[in-house]
């Protein structure tokens, strides 16, 4: 037995951070196109495009090899010229700022929300030059950016809807907001086609630009770069059925949170994440905030068998070289993060263990002052 993994309710594993919901449905869909003797991009990604954009209610969803890919394109699309700024949040995913790097702008951080870990509008507006071509907002791990906020400052704005298919604000999709917003469905997505991502828009002319930019081995006698970032069927396949569950695996994402929330609400100094006012969260991760040191919760919580994570995005500054002192948000929740494991196939006695593993955990490691409820075993 490996030092990491211990023996939990008669399993010799540790709960996962993450696991993607896949099944015999997504195995048949799979085993048919490749039966088929056709696995490139043909009909079945169309299909798939066609389901994408009627949900996330968009006249055009280009489906890509990745949601990276999509930032980068939909930046391409966009006309980003090199030495544009692009204002990003100093914490998120990194492929945001490798997106901002491979299309040559410039990236110009800026701090977050600590109530929701979302870019901050006040931090992204004293951020804004007269060289902002954009800012990208993120929906952090499920949350809504504040799209009301920047709307009304009338900034360009991109939604990253990577950690939020199925979420929503003022009743409308995230992901519908923006003149063109991007999802991704990695393994560990909220649905997931293996790798994958996808650029939502409804502007003819930006859907153009990108059947452009894709279009890799055209005969068309021009020097434009395009790019082979295409799909495949097999991944389509997977994809449609995944997006037929969705609604499945929100409701499951929704009850794992509610557990938690039952089990944490009340310990001290502990925030539980929430979606803000109108909102509602894809629980992609359940992202607590903590007053202890996470590294030594989360350390505590994997020699009980749970893969909890002490961040799950980057602080962008530690690549950029700028000062953690411009970052005080960030700063401030650095070292007091802890995701726990949410997805649809984690088992009733699993969400209970970890819910109440967690809660022991926060209550121990308190000093008697902080802890209130001082249990002791
Ligand atoms: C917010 C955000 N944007 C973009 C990406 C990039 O997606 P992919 O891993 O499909 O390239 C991720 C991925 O983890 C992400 O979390």
């Amino acid at each position: 037995m490996q030092n990491n993994r211990l023996d939990y309710a008669g399993q010799n594993s540790i709960i996962p951070h993450s696991r993607p919901t896949l099944g015999q449905a997504e195995a048949n869909a799979a085993r048919d196109v490749v039966l088929s003797g056709f696995v490139g991009q043909g009909e079945r990604t169309h299909i798939f495009e066609n389901a994408l954009g009627g949900f996330t209610e968009r006249r055009f969803a280009r489906v890509i090899n990745s949601g990276t890919s999509a930032l980068t394109l939909a930046l391409r699309a966009l006309d980003i010229q090199p030495h544009d700024e692009i204002i990003l949040p100093a914490f998120v995913c990194r492929a945001v700022l490798n997106a901002t790097l491979a299309v040559q702008a410039k990236p110009v951080l800026a701090d977050i929300e600590t109530s929701d870990l979302t870019l901050s509008v006040d931090s992204a507006q004293s951020k804004i030059s007269n060289r902002t071509r954009l800012v990208i907002a993120p929906h952090m791990f499920g949350a809504s950016a504040a799209l009301d906020k920047f709307a009304a400052l009338g900034i360009p704005l991109l939604e990253d809807a990577a950690s939020s298919l199925g979420a929503s604000f003022q009743n409308k999709p995230l992901g519908s907001f923006t003149r063109v917003s991007t999802l991704s469905f990695a393994s560990t997505k909220i649905i997931t086609t293996g790798q994958g991502g996808a650029i939502l828009t409804n502007d003819a002319l930006i859907a153009e630009r990108l059947a452009q930019l894709g279009d890799y081995d055209s005969v068309a006698r021009n020097a434009r770069v395009a790019y082979n970032v295409q799909f495949s069927d097999i991944q389509a396949a997977i994809g449609s059925v995944q997006l037929a569950r969705l609604p499945e695996f929100l409701a499951a994402r929704h009850a794992i949170a509610s557990a938690y929330a039952r089990a944490l609400t009340d310990v001290p100094g502990v925030k539980i994440p929430r979606a803000r006012e109108n909102a509602i969260h894809s629980y992609y991760r359940f992202v607590l905030q903590i007053p202890q040191d996470s590294a030594r919760i989360v350390e505590k919580l994997r020699r009980a068998g749970i893969d909890a994570r002490a961040t799950a995005a980057h602080f962008l500054y530690d690549y950029l070289g700028d000062s953690p002192n411009a970052f005080p948000h960030c700063e401030q929740i650095r070292n007091h993060l802890v995701s726990l494991p949410i997805y649809p196939t984690l088992t009733d006695t699993q969400i209970e263990y970890i819910a109440t593993t967690t809660r022991r955990a926060l209550l121990q490691r308190m000093t008697p002052t902080q802890n209130i409820y001082a249990i002791t075993n």
